[in-house]
């Protein structure tokens, strides 16, 4: 593997999947692979797990870490031929190619604006650092896609599934602010790459990307997407027509455990309680949320396995 952008990146989704669960058995046992590579992880936005688990997967292979919070750091211009007489220090065609000295692999984690989508779905940040790095770029959820997420939740279905071809609904839940699609569009695309029976239910008004839904169910009656579910996964996502905007904060949506039945609960984390999903849920067996959160070291890892054999 080149690099981890976007989903399409990997050449065998089964493959890799039963690679990260072996790697999940045997942490270790590649340790050497990455002796004498660094890892640089450039974080523009929050993270909890993807920061932890990435940082726990290089080190399972033998890698050194460093992590810079762009924020902490110069103020980056991406346009070219710019006047640089504003906000903006440091060009990204000098940042990247100084940091790709320091680093063997470069992880970027950057969230949309939601002000503006065809900035957004340009992939400007990810894409600036792809063109001027000269080293392995890893997406760490970008303006439009959360591949290591999505890899997470493939390993976890496949974990976790009691037959050949689950049921798995991808359910939009209410939220109090405006959230990126990074996570449903690449579930959804991940979900197409599997053997499962995918639909997906959410209020008027909060369609996907066309081009990414393409033929899959969509329901706006809830508890229809629901029925004979076996994996639930529930998220927030703003408008992608009426651009970030929040539309509705239809507490009807919450997920419950009446309306979960016996499916399996999935949320990538963080998720508020008792506005996205009521405490019964999180609290109960069905719910996978923290098994999810520990696979993402696994998909991390697998991802920095591939790419660290492609650099050999
Ligand atoms: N699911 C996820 O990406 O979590 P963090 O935002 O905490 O990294």
């Amino acid at each position: 593997m080149k690099y981890y952008i976007d989903i399409d990146n990997i050449q065998n989704v089964p493959k890799i999947i039963e690679e990260a669960i072996e790697l999940k058995k045997k942490p270790y046992s590649f340790k050497s692979l990455g002796t004498n590579k660094t890892l640089v992880m450039l974080f523009f936005n929050s993270s909890l797990r993807t920061r932890l688990s990435t940082e726990k997967a290089a080190k399972n292979l033998g890698m050194d870490v460093m992590i810079l919070n762009v924020n902490d750091a110069w103020n980056l211009e991406y346009e070219d031929g710019t006047v640089m007489n504003l906000n903006t220090a440091e060009h990204v065609k000098e940042a990247a190619q100084v940091i790709s000295q320091y680093a063997d692999v470069i992880a970027i984690r950057a969230f949309p604006s939601l002000t503006d989508k065809e900035k957004d779905k340009s992939e400007f940040v990810i894409n600036s650092f792809k063109r001027y790095a000269s080293v392995p770029i890893v997406n760490m959820e970008s303006a439009m896609a959360h591949p290591l997420q999505a890899l997470t939740d493939a390993i976890t279905i496949e974990e976790l599934k009691q037959k050949d071809k689950p049921k798995v609904v991808l359910s939009w839940a209410p939220h109090p602010k405006a959230l990126p699609h990074a996570v449903a569009n690449s579930f959804v695309s991940m979900m197409k790459e599997l053997d499962v029976d995918l639909s997906i239910t959410h209020p008027e008004g909060y369609d996907l990307d066309t081009e990414i839904v393409k033929d899959i169910p969509v329901y706006h009656d809830q508890n229809e997407a629901l029925k004979d579910a076996d994996f639930v996964y529930v998220k927030n996502w703003s408008s992608y027509s009426e651009y970030g905007k929040v539309l509705s904060k239809d507490a009807n949506w919450m997920m419950t455990k009446e309306k979960l039945g016996k499916a399996k609960f999935m949320h990538c984390l963080p998720v508020r309680r008792n506005m996205v999903v009521e405490d019964a849920v999180l609290d109960s067996e069905q719910s996978v949320v923290i098994e999810q959160a520990n696979n993402r070291t696994f998909a991390a890892q697998v991802v920095l396995k591939k790419i660290l054999e492609n650099l050999k």
